[in-house]
């Protein structure tokens, strides 16, 4: 889905770069999203916002066991 008229940028396009650890800022400056009319933004940040809280746990399925043993509190 088209998130940004003014500038064509899709939904897709905007959770890639946010699950590549961008913020909202860099993608803005990146893609253009949010800097014309403005009217995608809340839409654009809303995104954004639901793909940095999935990150977390992508990166705790990322991690080895190795790893996971050196965190503080961990059991493993
Ligand atoms: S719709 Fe995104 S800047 Fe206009």
């Amino acid at each position: 889905m088209i998130v940004c008229v003014c500038r064509r940028v899709s939904d897709r396009e905007i959770a890639r770069h946010a699950r590549a650890g961008m913020s909202f800022d860099d993608i803005q400056f990146e893609l253009g999203v949010a800097a014309q009319c403005g009217q995608c933004e809340g839409c654009a940040r809303d995104i954004v916002a639901q793909c940095c809280a999935t990150a977390p746990v992508a990166a705790l399925r990322a991690a080895t066991r190795a790893e996971v043993a050196t965190w503080p509190g961990s059991s493993a």
